[in-house]
């Protein structure tokens, strides 16, 4: 009998291996893919269907200046909802992620006004005295990290309603463990028609003990915006290392915020009476650029990487080198990497910051299915994510799946095909597995790739790649 979420099934799962002949052999893992696919299918449907086609065979040669951090920004410009007053962004990606975000944070109240700077988008974001309190599920199903709202807007407001941002491709993914750290600050958390609606008694949290059971990012980012608002000392325990949660902090101490130990398991915040806006910098994009990484090497390219946080990837270079690239640093944000010789398995678990992280784990079995040998990629955050593997088996790749853990057989010549995006970073790797197959390869659900790459069909062209963007 079929069970959600499939990891309560995960012991009884029969190894899968993929290759085209199995691939219709219609069991759990393949009616997850297939639901998930429906319902893209359906979002894509009211969009205008675009997909890109990627010519196979280009080695990548130039310079590609990468942009600020997706995953840096969502949170922050939530967190401007903790200041009345108008905010400045510089260096903002130019995502579909941060359109939602305004969309969101419109909403509520604020107003945004988005200008073309040197480097990425500058964005002033006024928040007013008077917020709305709701974020409707028609905002929130857009975009997971919607529930970003929910700490800035309980700790200014001393209530809010946020729709529960619901399962996606790559898992469950609950929110259970923000719940539990605002009710350690005091908030009571109900759970009615969809929603989660929390108050603060008195109208405003005090500051607790926060212990979470698993490293979670954006549960540590919420309880961080809502504990500096909060009356009294907060500590959180078991937090997220990730520097998107050290550039959260960042910011909040440019508003007055009193914050020590982000970038370590334990942070401790000192709750102010009132924040004020300021001008703050998105840092770069340490998964965009790992992404670039990996394209050059799988290539057998030679690229020189702009704005790139080289001491963010130590986990990637790592294993990219063991892999048979060069990876030379060029200072502190630049680097070059290329590929001469032959590359070699290399195997990897995914774990939280700062070791190899699941958001560069497909583009990895990409680079893998090139590998000379036989390679294994244990994914440790999410229960769901190789839903990139029968795309890739579709292009030739030899993989199998028993578990937590995909084998990769390498090397094996890819060739051009259709495919489908589910997710973001799956969606990369397609694009990835592209570069180095023969013939054409057509992506569909391309809207994956707008949320998260800025810029990918001009960056990659300008180094010698063939992408372009149909209508399909
Ligand atoms: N989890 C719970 N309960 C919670 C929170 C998390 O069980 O209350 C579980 C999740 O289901 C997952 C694990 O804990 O199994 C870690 O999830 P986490 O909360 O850290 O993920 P997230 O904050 O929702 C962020 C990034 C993801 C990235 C993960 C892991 C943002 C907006 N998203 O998600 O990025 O994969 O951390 O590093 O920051 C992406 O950019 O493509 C992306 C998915």
């Amino acid at each position: 009998m079929a069970t959600w979420p499939p990891h309560a099934t995960r012991g009884g799962l029969r190894r899968r291996v993929y290759r085209h002949s199995t691939l219709f052999d219609c069991t759990l893992f393949d009616r997850i893919l297939l639901e998930t696919l429906c319902h893209d299918a359906h979002r894509a449907s009211s969009r205008g269907v675009e997909c890109i086609e990627v010519e196979g065979g280009a080695s990548l040669r130039g310079t590609v200046h990468l942009s600020g951090s997706k995953n840096a920004s969502l949170p922050m410009l939530c967190a401007a909802l903790l200041a009345e007053g108008t905010h400045v962004f510089q260096r903002v990606p130019r995502l579909r992620d941060i359109a939602s975000t305004l969309k969101l944070l419109r909403h509520l109240g604020c107003r945004s006004e988005v200008n073309a700077g040197a480097q990425g988008d500058v964005i002033n974001l006024t928040v007013g005295d008077t917020l709305g309190d709701e974020a409707p599920y028609e905002l929130v199903c857009e975009m997971r990290a919607s529930v970003l709202v929910l700490g800035p807007l309980l700790t200014r407001l001393g209530r809010a309603k946020v729709s529960l941002p619901g399962g996606c491709a790559i898992g469950t993914r609950p929110i259970d463990q923000h719940l539990k750290g605002l009710e350690a600050l005091g908030a009571r958390v109900e759970l009615h028609h969809g929603y989660v609606e929390c108050v603060a008694p008195g109208g405003r949290l005090r500051g607790g003990d926060v212990h979470f059971d698993m490293v979670t990012v954006t549960g540590t980012e919420n309880l961080l915006a809502a504990a500096a608002l909060a009356q009294g000392r907060t500590r959180l325990f078991n937090a997220a290392r990730e520097p998107e949660v050290v550039a959260l902090a960042t910011m909040l101490k440019a508003m007055g915020a009193r914050i020590t130990g982000e970038g370590t398991s334990e942070i401790t915040i000192e709750g102010v009476d009132t924040l004020k806006p300021a001008v703050y910098e998105v840092p770069p994009d340490r998964i965009e650029a790992g992404t670039y990484m990996v394209a050059a090497a799988l290539t057998g390219g030679d690229l020189t990487l702009e704005n790139v946080p080289l001491a963010q990837l130590d986990a990637l270079t790592t294993v990219l080198r063991e892999a048979g690239a060069e990876v030379e640093a060029l200072g502190d944000t630049r680097c070059r990497v290329s590929r001469s010789g032959p590359l070699r398995p290399v195997s990897l678990t995914t774990a939280p910051y700062p070791a190899f992280a699941t958001d560069m784990q497909a583009q990895w079995m990409v680079l893998m299915t090139q590998a000379e040998g036989e390679s294994t990629i244990s994914e440790r955050i999410f229960e769901n994510r190789f839903m990139h593997v029968p795309e890739l088996a579709r292009l030739g790749a030899q993989l199998s799946v028993e578990g937590d853990t995909a084998t990769v057989s390498g090397p094996t010549p890819l060739e051009g095909a259709v495919v489908t995006a589910t997710d973001l970073r799956a969606s990369a790797c397609l694009v990835l597995a592209g570069l180095v197959a023969g013939g054409v390869t057509r992506i569909r659900r391309v809207y994956h790739l707008d949320r998260g790459y800025d810029d990918l069909v001009g960056k990659l062209n300008g180094v010698g790649a063939r992408l372009k963007r149909v209508r399909e």
